[in-house]
């Protein structure tokens, strides 16, 4: 009974209208297409990550291979990196929560925590404007990748209530 009304309680705070608040109870998905969302992003990306990730997403020079104090350089946003190898929510979750709390404390990692820095639209504008420079087969792969992983995401639900 309990277990049961849990479920309902969290079903209703995903039908909830969103707004910037409950963003993080909703599925996280990127804009790439929508002006507003890349216009707002290109500014955010060149203010908070240019500095790390290149002003044209190139990275740093030697990131595959190179550590400075135990740290990776900062891998490039372009075609030519994995970003584009992740679904939406991981890199959402990685941009906002940082690589500690997805990956574990001692990880050492130069790129900073984000939620206290911009507000949860500005993280989905920027990786948005991040994904609308990829070129067209990479977005389409990525589109793959999201819905591959929503679909797991549903199956492992279902999975889990019926125990
Ligand atoms: C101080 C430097 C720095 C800044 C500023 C910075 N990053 Fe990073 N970022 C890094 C480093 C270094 C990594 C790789 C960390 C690792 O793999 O250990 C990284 C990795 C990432 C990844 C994962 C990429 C992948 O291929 O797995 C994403 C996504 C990302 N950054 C987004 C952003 C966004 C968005 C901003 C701006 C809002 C930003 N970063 C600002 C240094 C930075």
């Amino acid at each position: 009974m309990i277990a049961r009304t849990s479920t309902i309680f969290v079903s209703m705070i995903l039908l909830m209208p969103g707004d910037a608040t409950s963003l993080s109870a909703k599925a996280i998905e990127l804009r790439p297409k929508d002006p507003v969302y890349v216009q707002l992003g290109k500014k955010v990306y060149q203010n908070q990550c240019a500095s790390c990730h290149g002003v044209n997403l190139e990275g740093q020079e030697g990131w595959r291979d190179r550590k400075v104090d135990g740290m990776r350089l900062a891998p490039p946003h372009d075609k030519s990196g994995h970003t584009w190898h992740h679904p939406d929510e991981l890199l959402y979750k990685l941009t906002k929560y940082g690589f500690k709390a997805m990956i574990g404390e001692d990880y050492k990692v130069s790129m900073p925590v984000y939620d206290s820095i911009i507000e949860d639209q500005k993280i989905i504008a920027v990786l948005s404007y991040i994904k609308s420079t990829w070129p067209a087969d990479i977005k389409k792969i990525h589109d793959k990748i999201n819905s591959d992983y929503k679909l797991n995401r549903a199956m492992e639900e279902k999975i889990g209530d019926r125990d």
